[in-house]
């Protein structure tokens, strides 16, 4: 079992001026999380970390200490989109390690962003690509009423919530299914099953969970900060 961790991003919307995946959170940069997470999970063997070019050096060492137990740790470079990124890091893979039927008998994809993620979902992924499925992916369902809108922001239409899902991280893939949408993949998309769903492929979810939730903003980062150290609970008040 593989893992493809896109970890190139800027990090715009967080606005912390350095790459988002290095920020740390209490103490530990979101790579290192995410890849230990994948790892510590028990059911990944080798990921490949996929950085800033500028990056690559200072990852090798972020990384090293996560090689001890025959795991393998790839590092290479990102490209501009986040599709670009996830190619680079599957050609590292098959490059470095056996792909495809002769190798992985599953691909996941996770994002760096989704550090906090527990290893609940990332086994029920893939428990449910080993039992048949070609693509799986994490989901909650939607708390918010979702509006679609026209160019000028008008409403055109809102879908019934009790269909709709929230999707996370880590998505897990038939490893051959995964290769084939990359390569059939012209344009971007916000998530590798997306590219799966364009070969009109089946496309299975199973439960995700809260702690997945992508570090996007700076009150993400809070809140993932509280999750990891919360503060002590207050003294009771005094009654009279
Ligand atoms: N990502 C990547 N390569 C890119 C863009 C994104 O590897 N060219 C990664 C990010 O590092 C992140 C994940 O894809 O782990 C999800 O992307 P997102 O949350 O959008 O992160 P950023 O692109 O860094 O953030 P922003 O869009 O605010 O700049
Ligand atoms: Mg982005």
């Amino acid at each position: 079992m593989a893992a493809v961790v896109p970890a190139a991003g800027a990090g715009v919307r967080l606005g912390a001026g350095v790459p988002k995946a290095f920020i740390e959170i209490d103490g530990t940069s979101m790579l290192v999380r995410a890849v230990a997470g994948l790892l510590d999970s028990g059911v990944v063997d080798d990921v490949v970390a996929v950085v800033p070019a500028a990056r690559v050096r200072e990852t090798e060492s972020l990384l090293a200490p996560l090689r001890a137990d025959g795991h393998l740790v790839v590092v290479t470079t990102g490209g501009a989109e986040r599709t670009d990124s996830v190619r680079n890091g599957l050609a590292a893979l098959e490059s470095t390690a056996p792909a495809g039927d002769a190798g992985y008998d599953v691909l996941l994809v996770h994002d760096a962003a989704r550090c906090l993620a527990p290893a609940g979902p990332t086994r029920r992924v893939v428990e449910t690509v080993r039992a048949g499925a070609g693509a799986v992916v994490p989901v909650l369902p939607v708390v918010d009423t979702v509006k679609e809108v026209d160019d000028d922001g008008v409403v055109i239409g809102t879908p019934d919530r009790s269909a709709l899902r929230a999707v996370q991280t880590p998505q897990g893939f038939d490893p051959a299914l995964l290769l084939a949408a990359y390569d059939a993949a012209g344009d971007v998309a916000t998530d590798d099953a997306g590219l799966v769903e364009r070969l009109g492929e089946p496309v299975v979810t199973v439960e995700g969970h809260a702690l997945s939730f992508k570090i996007t903003t700076a009150d993400d980062r809070m809140l993932a900060e509280f999750r990891l150290n919360p503060p002590p609970p207050r003294p009771e008040e005094p009654h009279d």
